[in-house]
């Protein structure tokens, strides 16, 4: 949580964002926000496309929305050592990919580890990667859905915080699952967000601890859209 040096006081949990595209993810953020439903700060947008719906969003909140162009890095390192440099200058308690779909590199994950989160469109640990709905249909998966997990070095494998579950339904295309899950993603991701910045979610030794004690399986979110 962050300190203001000038009293000492604890201020309001600040997140950062990193997304790519469209931002549906981050505006369920910024509108938990608003709302005050997510006792929450946005202390910035980053992107590595300049033109992401994502920043725009960001701007109309009033936020910070920067944007880190990769050609002008000659490697993934130099990269992601520039990016996250404006990242922690805001001083963020939590990091969110939010449709972030950039690998970041090992040494930028590992000097973050519990600070990294990421929303991602699968019941983890399955479809990791990309075309995650189009690969549930070809499986005949019954059940589909989207999972947040703390970021790791290993890419989609970090430790699974929490999931939100959607039925594969009979007749169903890429884009219907995909608008299924998304509608279960944004409350997901802000109740997972509540409960990290109410320092109920921790990561230790590599296990997501809840409340203090290990957690044998991830948060499941109820149709209240709260964990049950
Ligand atoms: C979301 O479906 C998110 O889960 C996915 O990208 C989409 C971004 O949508 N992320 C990944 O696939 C990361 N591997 P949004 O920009 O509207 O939030």
């Amino acid at each position: 949580m962050a300190t203001d040096p000038a009293n000492g006081r604890r201020g309001r949990f600040r997140i950062a964002a990193l997304a790519s595209g469209r931002g549906s993810n981050l505006q369920a953020l910024i509108d938990a926000i608003a709302a005050g439903t997510l006792d929450a700060e946005l202390a910035g947008v980053f992107s590595d496309r300049a033109d992401a719906p994502a920043l725009a969003r960001a701007r109309a909140a009033g936020a910070e929305a920067v944007a880190v162009n990769p050609r002008d890095f000659p490697s993934r390192l130099e990269y992601d050592a520039a990016f996250f440099d404006r990242v922690d200058a805001v001083q963020p308690d939590l990091v969110v990919c939010a449709g972030y779909m950039r690998l970041i590199s090992a040494p930028a994950v590992e000097a973050r580890a519990g600070l990294l989160v990421n929303i991602h469109p699968s019941l983890l640990p399955q479809f990791k990667g990309l075309h995650t709905h189009r690969r549930a249909l070809e499986a005949g998966a019954p059940q589909h859905g989207a999972s947040v997990h703390y970021v790791t070095a290993d890419l989609d494998g970090g430790p699974v915080i929490s999931q939100a579950r959607v039925p594969v339904l009979p007749g169903d295309d890429e884009q219907a699952l995909a608008e299924r899950v998304l509608a279960r993603e944004h409350p997901l991701l802000v109740e997972t967000v509540r409960w990290l910045a109410a320092g109920r979610v921790q990561l230790k030794e590599h296990c997501v601890h809840v409340d203090g004690a290990p957690l044998a399986a991830p948060l499941q979110l109820g149709s209240n859209n709260r964990f049950a």
